[in-house]
């Protein structure tokens, strides 16, 4: 079946782990209790499994040795799979299924056989263990809603994120928080991420430097707000003219406008020939649609194809073409931003490198930044653009987000250990 939202790396490895789980797995073993044991049958499906995830370990890493030389069109990956990208570090595919397996015993499922989401979590754990192999982590890049904290809710001072970025602070790590919530007030911001900026300056584990390593970038490109303890806020704007990137210099006003006036009358068309219950919010960087009915929930059906047609109309449009945008669908909303989060944490890399704190005092590097975001299916998605500038992780709620600042300061700790 052709489907827009899906990701094909992902779902082509859960069909190759299918395999052994269909001839090793021993779901009788549930009644016929001596004839199968677990025990046995999970070190079978693991070694298989591990194989498996070893050989597309150096698929990958033939597919990075094409991409060096320029020839990743012709690499054996790019022909099992198409869509797929480059790669900014390796990736230990085998070494993570077995951290993931000890964790979430995998190998020991009867009846459910590797998922979706079981591929998800190795494929992080494989990317922080890249990264880490390429360098110190110099940038870590964080979504707002669904990854720090609930979608439209704010981030608390007991939700236990908090803890874990300052941990990666002070390591000297670099934090942008890139949101497409799009506000020109500090005061809004610091509403909804009031428990981790204030835990900052509180801290007494970061040093005042590094306090300054943590920056907003609000509507994925649009509004820059670096750390101020002189604020009520905490948060300080920075006017666009000191952290535009030459490339957004033709992100003119006039164009801005003619994007997002097409974008809003596709809007409208949507919620007319849906029937949407929904309120249109123009703002200076973004246009979107809302419940104008407290509580309504649109179907998520009405919500992606609304973002499909804007994508469609604006991909086929002069002024599409002239400036990035993003459409997506935000779980109860659907907004189409200027610029995307690749803009935004790009930004982050220059802004940070421009200031002599990344590698060499240049811009920080793409294996050297993790991007960690909830929005990563190909279409429809804010995060995914993110790819394009870094590595990312995916997550799928804010308790995954700590999980996996945990499993990095692990990881972290260990080549510590070992240098
Ligand atoms: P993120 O997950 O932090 O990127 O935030 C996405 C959510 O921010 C969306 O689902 C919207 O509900 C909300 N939002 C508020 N203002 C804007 C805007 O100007 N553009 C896009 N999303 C916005
Ligand atoms: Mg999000």
């Amino acid at each position: 079946m052709f489907c827009y939202f899906t990701d094909t790396k992902a779902e082509w490895i859960k069909g190759l782990l299918a395999v052994p789980f269909v001839l090793h797995s021993q779901p009788t073993g549930v009644f016929e209790k001596n004839a199968h044991s677990v025990e046995q049958m999970a070190e079978v499906a693991h070694q298989r499994y591990a194989e498996i995830m070893q050989d597309v370990e150096n698929i990958v890493d033939d597919h990075i040795a094409h991409q060096k030389v320029g020839l990743q069109g012709q690499s054996k990956l790019k022909l099992l799979v198409p869509t797929i990208g480059s790669f900014f570090t390796r990736l230990h595919l085998a070494d993570a299924f077995r951290y993931q397996d000890r964790k979430r015993f995998i190998s020991s499922r009867r009846f459910v056989p590797p998922s979706f989401n079981d591929i998800r979590l190795i494929l992080n754990t494989a990317q922080l263990m890249g990264v880490l192999e390429a360098g110190p982590l110099d940038l870590a890049t964080f979504d707002g809603d669904v990854t720090l904290y609930d979608d439209g809710e704010s981030l608390e001072p007991s939700n236990p994120v908090t803890q874990k970025i300052i941990h990666l602070m002070s390591h000297d790590t670099k934090i942008g928080i890139v949101t497409a919530a799009g506000y020109t007030e500090a005061e809004k911001y610091y509403n909804r991420l009031h428990g981790l900026l204030d835990a900052i300056k509180a801290s007494t584990i970061l040093t005042e430097a590094q306090k300054h390593n943590i920056m907003v970038m609000g509507g994925e490109s649009n509004f820059l707000f670096t750390y101020d303890p002189t604020s009520p806020f905490l948060l300080a704007h920075l006017s666009r003219r000191n952290w535009i990137l030459p490339s957004m210099s033709t992100w003119t006003q006039p164009t801005i406008t003619a994007l997002l006036d097409a974008a809003e009358s596709s809007l409208r068309e949507c919620v007319t020939n849906l029937s949407l219950p929904a309120t249109i919010l123009r703002k200076e960087r973004a246009v979107g649609i809302i419940p104008s009915v407290p509580g309504y929930k649109f179907a998520r059906e009405s919500l992606e194809e609304t973002v499909l047609v804007i994508q469609k109309k604006l991909e086929m449009s002069e002024v599409g073409k002239a400036i990035p945008f993003c459409a997506f669908n935000g779980g109860n909303d659907v907004f189409v931003d200027i610029g995307d989060k690749s803009w935004g944490v790009l930004v982050c890399q220059n802004y940070f490198g421009g200031k002599g704190m990344g590698p060499q005092g240049g811009s920080i590097k793409g294996e050297r930044t993790l991007h960690v975001g909830d929005q990563f299916l190909s279409a429809g998605s804010n995060d995914f653009k993110a790819r394009n500038v870094g590595t990312t992780a995916w997550i799928a709620n804010p308790a995954e987000t700590v999980e996996l600042l945990s499993e990095l300061a692990e990881l972290m700790a260990l080549k510590e250990k070992r240098a």
